[in-house]
């Protein structure tokens, strides 16, 4: 298809003519022949490197692009976050951190030709891959990632009539940056291998975008990969990291395209972390040594990622490992060139050097490391006990456990209440068939015990009295991102058992928390009579403080959030959500707060701290947090 173009443009520019060489002059597509992309009829080699829009602060996105250009890089790679823009079916956001436009329209600018991944489905360690959590609600059988009816509908309505007709006017033939779009993502790692799924979804990108932009694939650099990930009409693209054997995985990439440009579309400068295992890196030497060679090749390559950036909110994913649950931190640093803060690395200089040999260096100023200010310590005081916040919201009863999904509620905490209406055995054994992902167990308001699907810990041993209150309170660590289990629902699943007694009639309570905005009033209300509280050990409980930001020149800066001796939670400033902290189980200890959230004056900062605070055992015991100018994301982690 994209040959037979080539030759039509290549006989009109022969004919010659103003009217041909405008259209050569807006045209990227791939010469088979020549075993390249051409762009305006000359062979371009694409330098590119991953940005999430949705992980930086928009006040930072023409500062990381800067960055990226000065390296030499030509285009900039992007997913789109489907469960980001539609947060529920039918309603759309497209503003500020979201307006992914404008952050294409920033790549232009800084001269960047722009590499779109819509998905929809992304992975990116993103909660359920970017797949909006209600698909699970509209349907708990639905067959993601698949031909199922109940599926394609919400994919053919996102793409279809809202997502593609935006990103239309932005394409290279239309005078905008998008030169690619990728079909699916890394498909042939999922089980379904499904061709009338994928070579549908090529039909709905091909109805709303024309035949105008190169579609592409990408997967593993194995054949049994490609085998299901390729699509009839769309290019296949493999992805690897350093030390690979280059030719070896190009060579595969010829077993499905044997003509046409080489191209790495995920080469990984460093790697994804997990909660509690150690920070992951990738040495200097390796990543230079693998890019030159690709580079050599003529091959084309984008890096994932160039700049990581932050899972601001409850948007962090997790991952399954041999069956062994595993949650991604907040901060995306991924050992990138450019740090999740954007500064420039040690890396970064010799990348550039590498990719200097290969294309123009830009004659810019030269960036530099985002400035970061220590902003000190900050006390805080108990706002509210989640308990009291709890009896403020709605509720929902049912026989069994409610889902996240079936409560409406994408993450944050379930509060889950039922009475003991059995005489048990002291103690009795409480067992949950599973709990998505972390469960704390109280009777009558004492907390008796903790469960971890981290570590398939589903039962505690407690002596419950009949009329005892027991609530168990949930908390989700992100959907799963990748695997055949994305259809990861929260909360607790399945039935709970004391003894030999199904526990029925439950309270669900939702406590939505990626957004606080509607909290406040409450936690407002609630701050006031915290005298009332038991204050003898810190967990389930919302922290407030405010901290000014002087207006001398500059300010405000980035700076950094230290919780030392807090234990896990959730931070928010200024009502923007950070994300999750968890610093006893690393590898992140510090977390990241961009300039763009603070203002000069008075600034917000509030906890909710699910574990126990450091602070807090008596009345005159103040609670604290520091703001610093060092992040720290390789921390201890156990064992
Ligand atoms: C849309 O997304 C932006 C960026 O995350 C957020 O600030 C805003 O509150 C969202 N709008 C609504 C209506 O939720
Ligand atoms: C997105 O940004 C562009 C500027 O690039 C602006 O024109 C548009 O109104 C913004 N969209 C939304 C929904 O805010
Ligand atoms: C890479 O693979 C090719 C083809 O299989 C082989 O000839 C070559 O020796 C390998 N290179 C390295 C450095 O192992
Ligand atoms: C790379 O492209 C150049 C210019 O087209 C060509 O001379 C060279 O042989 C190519 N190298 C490889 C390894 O294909
Ligand atoms: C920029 O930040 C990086 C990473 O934090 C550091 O290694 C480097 O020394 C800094 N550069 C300058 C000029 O301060
Ligand atoms: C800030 O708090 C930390 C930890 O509580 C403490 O070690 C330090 O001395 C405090 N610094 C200031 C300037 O108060």
């Amino acid at each position: 298809m994209a040959a037979s173009r080539l030759l039509m443009l290549s006989v009109l520019a022969l004919i010659g003519g103003r009217a041909c060489t405008q259209a050569a002059s807006l045209s990227f597509i791939i010469d088979f022949e020549g075993d390249q992309f051409l762009r305006d009829g000359e062979p371009i080699q694409l330098v590119s490197g991953t940005i999430h829009y949705f992980r930086v602060h928009p006040s930072d996105w023409t500062d990381r692009l800067k960055k990226l250009r000065y390296a030499g890089f030509n285009a900039v790679e992007t997913y789109i976050e489907w469960s980001s823009h539609e947060p529920e079916p039918g309603v759309y956001n497209f503003t500020g951190m979201l307006n992914f436009t404008d952050f294409l329209v920033k790549a232009q600018q800084e001269d960047l030709m722009v590499i779109l991944r819509p998905g929809p489905f992304i992975d990116a360690e993103r909660d359920m891959g970017g797949l909006p959590y209600w698909l699970l609600r509209e349907d708990p059988d639905m067959k993601l990632r698949t031909s199922d009816p109940s599926y394609l509908q919400y994919v053919d309505n996102w793409f279809g009539e809202v997502l593609l007709p935006m990103v239309r006017p932005l394409l290279y033939s239309e005078g905008g940056p998008v030169v690619m779009v990728q079909v699916e993502n890394e498909y042939g790692s999922a089980p379904a291998c499904d061709f009338v799924y994928t070579s549908h979804l090529r039909d709905v990108v091909r109805d709303a975008l024309g035949e105008d932009v190169v579609l592409f694939t990408t997967d593993g650099d194995g054949a049994s990969y490609l085998k299901c990930g390729n699509i009839a009409d769309v290019y296949s693209i493999v992805d690897y990291g350093t030390g690979t054997n280059v030719s070896q995985a190009f060579a595969t990439q010829r077993l499905f395209e044997p003509r046409g440009p080489h191209m790495n579309t995920e080469f990984y400068p460093g790697w994804l972390d997990h909660w509690g295992e150690p920070h992951q890196t990738v040495t200097t030497e390796a990543v230079t040594t693998t890019l030159d060679e690709m580079l050599a090749m003529n091959a084309s390559v984008n890096m994932y990622v160039f700049h990581g950036g932050t899972s601001f909110g409850l948007t962090a994913g997790s991952n399954e490992f041999s069956s062994k649950f595993q949650a991604c931190p907040t901060s995306y640093d991924y050992d990138a060139p450019v740090t999740e803060a954007g500064d420039l690395t040690e890396k970064y200089y010799s990348i550039r050097e590498v990719v200097g040999k290969y294309l123009p260096l830009p004659s810019m100023p030269a960036p530099t490391n985002s400035s970061k200010f220590a902003y000190g310590n900050v006390s805080l005081e108990i706002a509210a006990h989640l308990f009291d916040v709890a009896e403020t919201l709605p509720s929902a009863a049912s026989d069994d456990p409610m889902t996240f999904e079936a409560l409406s509620i994408s993450n944050g905490v379930v509060v889950y209440e039922t009475t003991i209406d059995v005489m048990a055995f002291d103690p009795d054994l409480l067992q949950f068939e599973s709990v998505h992902d972390r469960g704390y167990v109280y009777l009558d308001g004492q907390l008796l015990g903790l469960l971890a699907r981290e570590q398939q810990a589903f039962e505690v041993p407690l002596f419950a009295r009949k009329g005892q209150l027991l609530t168990v309170v949930v908390e989700s660590q992100g959907r799963l991102c990748y695997g055949p289990n994305i259809n990861d629902f929260k909360g607790i699943i399945g039935e709970v058992k004391l003894g030999s007694t199904v526990l029925k009639n439950w309270t669900n309570t939702p406590i939505p928390l990626a957004d606080i905005r509607p909290l406040n009033p409450t936690l407002e209300m609630l701050s006031n009579s915290v005298s009332t509280l038991s204050l003898t050990e810190g967990g389930l409980m919302f922290y407030d403080g405010s901290f000014t930001v002087n207006d001398d020149p500059g300010h405000p800066f980035d700076t950094f959030l230290q919780l030392d001796g807090w234990t896990k939670g959730i931070a928010w400033i200024n009502d923007f959500c950070l994300g999750r902290y968890w610093p006893v189980a690393g590898p992140q200890v510090t977390l990241y707060v961009p300039h763009g959230v603070l203002v000069t004056g008075q600034n917000r900062v509030l906890l909710l701290e699910l574990e126990g605070a450091p602070c807090g055992n008596t009345a005159d015991d103040t609670c604290s947090v520091t703001f610093t100018e060092k992040h720290v994301i390789d921390g201890p982690t156990p064992q």
